[in-house]
């Protein structure tokens, strides 16, 4: 006989039919009734144990954690919330997981508590529902696209160029750190290196998939990136996911629209088809609020904020515009801002937070920042000191998105690059696609934890992936 998953058994199983149940137990009540869940839904399977069919030292390793293989007959369940059990005819203990060390106990555990067992954590109904959705997400991202004719495209995870011009970047190297070879110089002979220069983890796939789109026309990406920003915030990996499209033939307002469609399509597929984890999730953000603050408190529940940003057209507004609404806020009369409100500076998350959560409250996307502080390949403005970037920024995430027209122009790229400090021998093949058919283009980049994080109500970015790495982190 084949094993099925729990959730089929549950969903289309028939009293009468005989089956076997494989899975972990979650709880034994009253030495009869064993709570098995399998990891394919939230719900367990109830398996009644008949006082005289187990023996008593198999009954006694029944416990909390075990791997168990249960054969029986489904049969009607007089109990509430779910439709059949499972009359058990023999138990068979796969694996045991001693009652008096097994951390994972069925009771509330701090996410704290939980991060530090990371590979148990897994069981947990919070964690298997946030990774469930997590697979979810992943596929309504690849369908979204591939339903439109973007090509899925692997960009390389070490690369020569530092696409964001940051410079947070991990060496990559096989020099051996006790004996570094230095030039004449003294500086680091990276001629000597694995690969005769120097690399790095990326931190974006975004100038490779630049080139793929001035061919294919419609690409994204949707891989790990890599940053060394010593952050230590509930918002910042090291290493994190992100999805990247680039397209040929699109400007700005493209840009957005795509940006806006893309994010309701995968907020809407998540609430119509993981209906039963964020059911789990919201009752238990519901629970964790009631502990914090009035002031701190969501005004809407989980999925309530999802349906939110699918039902209502993001708002669209200037930097210029962004800096005119801050200043005329009561915070800043109020002197309460941090940092300073001034047409040149970047905005901090207080200021965004200000305008998506208090003045907008909705998912606002902000463009045409002035060009000093992005990225060197966001085209420049007709003004001649703004670029036509856009962030997307959500409510209780902050920025989401981020992304631009690209500079299409070679000469106007030049001088960026000279403006950036940036060699032209380690962009010269992104400058060749602007000399040979060069056209206008753009894309975004979506940090995939950080749409987690909204899916899911988690407020810390180190529970939405399986295993973060953060500084001083890289545990399992
Ligand atoms: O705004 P960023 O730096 O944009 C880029 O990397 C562009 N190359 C994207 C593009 O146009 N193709 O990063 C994009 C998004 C951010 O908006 C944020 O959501 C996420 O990536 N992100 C992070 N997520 C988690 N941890 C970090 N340290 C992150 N840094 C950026
Ligand atoms: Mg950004």
């Amino acid at each position: 006989m084949q094993t099925e998953r729990i959730k089929d058994m549950l969903d289309g199983g028939k009293p009468g039919e005989k089956v076997i149940v494989k899975g972990w137990v979650r709880s034994f009540r009253n030495n009869q009734f064993i709570a098995i869940n399998d990891g394919s839904t939230m719900r367990n399977m109830q398996a009644v144990v008949g006082l005289d069919d187990v023996d008593e030292s198999l009954r006694k390793r029944i416990t909390v954690g075990a791997a168990v293989e249960v054969h029986g007959e489904l049969v009607e369940s007089p109990g509430h919330g779910q439709t059949v059990e499972v009359k058990v005819s023999e138990v068979i203990i796969l694996g045991d997981a001693d009652p008096e060390e097994y951390p994972i106990q069925p009771k509330k555990h701090s996410l704290e508590f939980l991060r530090e067992k990371a590979h148990l954590r897994f069981r947990t109904n919070t964690f298997a529902a946030v990774f469930r959705i997590r697979h979810a997400l992943s596929f309504a991202i690849h369908k979204y696209f591939n339903d439109r004719g973007f090509y899925y495209l692997h960009t390389p995870i070490i690369t020569g160029s530092d696409a964001e011009g940051a410079g947070e970047m991990f060496r990559v190297t096989t020099l051996d750190l006790h004996n570094v070879p230095k030039t004449d110089s003294g500086d680091v002979d990276v001629s000597k290196d694995f690969f005769g220069k120097e690399t790095n983890l990326t931190v974006s796939g975004q100038l490779e998939a630049e080139l793929a789109a001035l061919a294919l026309g419609k690409v994204y990406t949707f891989g790990p990136t890599f940053r060394a920003e010593n952050s230590n915030t509930s918002r910042h990996l090291a290493e994190f996911w992100m999805i990247e499209p680039e397209v040929a033939f699109a400007d700005i307002h493209d840009n957005m629209n795509l940006a806006e469609d893309f994010l309701q399509y995968t907020v809407r597929y998540i609430l119509e088809n993981c209906a039963e984890d964020l059911e789990f999730l919201a009752k238990r953000e519901a629970d964790a609020e009631k502990q914090k603050p009035q002031n701190e408190r969501h005004d809407m529940p989980l999925t309530d904020r999802m349906r939110f940003v699918v039902e209502n057209a993001f708002e669209r507004i200037t930097y210029t515009e962004a800096i005119d609404i801050l200043r005329n806020s009561k915070p800043y009369k109020k002197k309460k801002f941090q940092y300073p409100v001034e047409w040149g500076t970047d905005l901090q998350s207080e200021h965004e937070r200000y305008l998506v959560e208090k003045h907008f409250n909705k998912p606002v996307i902000i463009t045409d920042y002035p060009k000093g502080f992005k990225a060197f390949y966001m085209r420049l403005n007709e003004d001649g000191k703004t670029v036509a970037a856009m962030d997307v920024l959500f409510p209780g995430i902050g920025e989401i998105m981020g992304g631009s027209q690209r500079e299409e122009r070679l000469d106007v790229l030049k001088q960026k690059c000279a403006e950036f400090d940036i060699p032209d021998e380690h962009v010269w093949w992104y400058l060749e696609t602007r000399k040979y058919g060069t056209c206008p283009h753009s894309g975004f980049g979506l940090g995939f934890e950080r749409l987690m994080m909204f899916v899911t109500g988690m407020t810390n970015i180190r529970d939405v992936i399986p295993f973060p790495r953060t500084p001083k982190n890289a545990e399992f």
